[in-house]
């Protein structure tokens, strides 16, 4: 597997997008909000030319429950690390059998191409994202 991104959880977006900037990231999207989880999304990239390390702010929407009063009040943070994989499924097999739970089955990510992404959970590494390597030649 190899790393895809960092998502990291904000609260505002548009207040992350321009902070983000002040420290050497540049937008890799445009901010989408996903209307299955009620969630803005957006990419940013590190650095100016291509290669640096992608993090994914993610910020809650109205109605959006993914996310506790508790965890909103613990502010702007990295929460997951994505993993990309050949095969999705074989992957979670792979995991499930080291004792990783599978938390949030594969479905389609709006603001990556739509490409499948299943969240796991193990216990001593937390919460990681998986997601399907991309088939056509879209850039995410
Ligand atoms: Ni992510």
């Amino acid at each position: 597997m190899k790393i895809h991104h960092i998502g990291y959880f904000v609260n505002d977006i548009e207040k992350a997008r321009e902070d983000f900037k002040k420290i050497g990231y540049v937008e890799k999207s445009r901010c989408i909000f996903d209307e299955i989880r009620k969630i803005f999304i957006q990419f940013m990239r590190f650095g100016e030319t291509g290669g640096g390390t992608i993090i994914e702010m993610i910020s809650p929407g109205e109605g959006c429950k993914l996310f506790s009063e508790k965890f909103r009040a613990q502010g702007s943070r990295p929460y997951h690390i994505c993993y990309e994989c050949e095969n999705l499924e074989e992957k979670i097999r792979e995991l499930q059998s080291e004792n990783f739970l599978l938390i949030r089955e594969p479905q389609p990510a709006p603001a990556i191409g739509n490409r499948r992404v299943a969240f796991m959970y193990g216990e001593n590494v937390g919460q990681i994202e998986l997601l399907e390597l991309k088939t056509g030649g879209k850039e995410f």
